[in-house]
């Protein structure tokens, strides 16, 4: 029996009453006028009351969400005066901010460079692990085949964002990729390979050859796992529910470590450090626009208010990624990712009249744009289309029972099977029935200005991961999240060590906080809000997965 009500049912039975002739069809794929007018009128990024322009910093005019605003406006936690800079509590040569994939890569290859475990810190506000790395499904894309090359994925990367990337950051990126893949193998990652050995590669939206290398649909979880176990292996330490408040400066103006907080003993702690590299992730918790989102609990943006701060530059913060298929239904998994790999296996996105009304593998932001027109109302100038569930959240059919009909029974069970046993906990088998998604807050596209090695420009201070930004511009491409913190993981922890072992530091200052403050006073900004934000706070927040009263 369906868990679906009644007039979910009846609009499901419409979707199986087109599905035969959408199998072996699609729409076809947009041309990129078409691709630009969905975006400019449909897409969140594009509406100006979104965002304002930031009043302070070295990025000063730049519009942002005005969730990200707020943060890199607010006043900080620590009063720079009541911090006894004489007490160091950790003195170390690389201190690692962020305990996800970025971060983790980034203290084994300072480790590899020549960097003794016992001089590497890795700090984390929850527990090491716990970050979007692990929550990652669908890949990691490299050029590894003869059918392809890292010149190809470099267009595809540069296509996918607009053409606003940074073209030395993409090529650094695509270069390192099949040397990601060997390192992970040696390492012990499970890739999906067929009988004979060879790897399997899939599309992902927006690609043009199939580069896409995955783990069933945990690929993140499965490329974290062998991580953090080479990192304990080799006895790098990792202070967990550490989150870092604040950077500490030296007299020269180097970075020369942070100031953290312990979430269990309540007291800072002083960590200095030869070279620091910020790996704290992206924003989804901030939910911008009031969007649910499929990142973890502490994605609260952290790294962008502590760089900023110290003067680094930030980019591109004005987009942000919406994963096309977040859950819609049931209201417990609202927001949670639907791996675009169920896409790419073949499953297609129908309306709430069983149509086909965009090509399931357009780049992200085309794809939730076109989502978005189709729920849209139509006195809001959408097509009215959406299928509105009992709570009030809307969505659009992923017409998942077309992946076993296309590939053969158990496909779903095999290659998707974090996804299949999420809807058979609510009593849904994604094998007979589609699902309701809608887009989520996903990713942020932008962050902190690097080079190809992960320098911010500031002395002391290097970047990876979601964190920095230039590597996707405006909008990044499934599978290159994962790849991104592997190649700038490395290159930053390999720049790191470099420093490291040059640098002289002066003594410990909190200076740029205290200039910071002054800025903001100039400003005018009052003092009601403080940052970073550390945890998202869902007291008396609207709910979410009401997107309808969103729209
Ligand atoms: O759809 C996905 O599996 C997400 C992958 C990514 O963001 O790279």
């Amino acid at each position: 029996m369906s868990v679906y009500p009644e007039y979910m049912q009846e609009s499901l039975r419409r979707v199986e009453e087109t599905r035969p002739a959408r199998l072996g069809t699609n729409y076809p794929r947009l041309p990129l006028s078409e691709q630009e007018e969905l975006l400019r009128r449909y897409h969140p990024d594009y509406k100006p009351e979104g965002k304002r322009p930031l009043r302070v910093g070295s990025s000063y005019g730049e519009p942002v969400p005005h969730e990200v605003a707020d943060l890199l406006e607010a006043y900080p936690l620590v009063d720079p005066e009541k911090i006894d800079l004489s007490q160091v509590d950790y003195d170390v040569d690389v201190l690692v901010i962020g305990g996800g994939g970025a971060g983790t890569v980034a203290a084994l290859w300072a480790f590899y460079s020549g960097i003794p475990a016992d001089r590497i810190l890795i700090v984390t506000k929850l527990r090491h692990g716990d970050s979007n790395s692990i929550m990652a499904q669908g890949g990691i894309q490299a050029a590894t085949k003869a059918h392809d090359s890292p010149a190809i994925h470099f267009l595809d990367v540069m296509g996918g964002g607009h053409f606003t990337n940074d073209p030395k950051l993409v090529r650094a990126l695509v270069e390192d990729a099949p040397f990601i893949i060997h390192w992970h193998e040696e390492l012990g990652v499970m890739y999906d390979k067929e009988p004979d050995g060879t790897m399997i590669t899939i599309h992902g939206g927006g690609t043009s050859k199939k580069r896409m290398h995955s783990c069933k649909d945990y690929t993140g979880l499965e490329i974290m796992r062998v991580l953090r176990d080479e990192a304990r292996n080799l006895g790098i330490p990792v202070l967990e529910f550490h989150p870092a408040v604040e950077l500490l400066t030296d007299e020269f103006g180097q970075v020369a470590g942070a100031v953290v907080w312990s979430l269990e003993t309540e007291e800072y702690k002083i960590v200095r450090a030869k070279a620091t590299v910020l790996a704290t992730g992206g924003w989804g918790r901030l939910h911008i626009q009031g969007f649910p989102t499929t990142n973890h609990y502490g994605a609260t943006a952290d790294g962008l208010v502590l760089a900023y701060r110290v003067g680094a530059k930030l980019r591109d913060l004005d987009a942000v990624q919406y994963h096309p298929t977040g859950a819609a239904f049931p209201e417990q998994i609202v927001g949670l990712l639907i791996t675009e790999k169920v896409r790419g296996l073949g499953a297609q996105p129908v309306n709430a009249q069983g149509e086909l009304f965009v090509h399931p593998l357009e780049p992200r932001d085309v794809e939730s744009a076109a989502y978005i027109r189709e729920c849209l109302p139509p006195e809001k100038g959408g097509r009215g289309l959406g299928v509105v569930t009992p709570t009030g959240m809307v969505g659009v059919w992923l017409d998942t029972p077309m992946v076993d009909i296309l590939h053969g029974k158990g496909t779903f069970q095999r290659a998707l099977s974090s996804i299949y046993r999420m809807y058979i906990r609510f009593g849904i088998d994604p094998t007979q029935e589609p699902i309701l998604v809608y887009p989520t807050l996903h990713y942020q596209n932008g962050g902190v200005v690097i080079d190809e090695w992960g320098w911010t420009g500031i002395p002391g201070l290097f970047a990876a991961g979601e964190v920095e930004g230039g590597v996707h511009g405006k909008n990044r491409l499934m599978g290159n999240s994962l790849l991104d913190y592997n190649v700038f993981g490395r290159k930053a922890g390999m720049a790191a060590a470099e420093w490291a072992r040059k640098v002289r530091l002066g003594s410990l200052s909190l200076r740029h906080v205290e200039r910071f403050v002054e800025e903001l006073r100039r400003a005018g900004i009052p003092e009601i809000r403080r940052a970073p934000k550390l945890l998202p706070d869902y007291r008396g927040q609207k709910t979410l997965s009401r997107v309808m009263d969103l729209l």
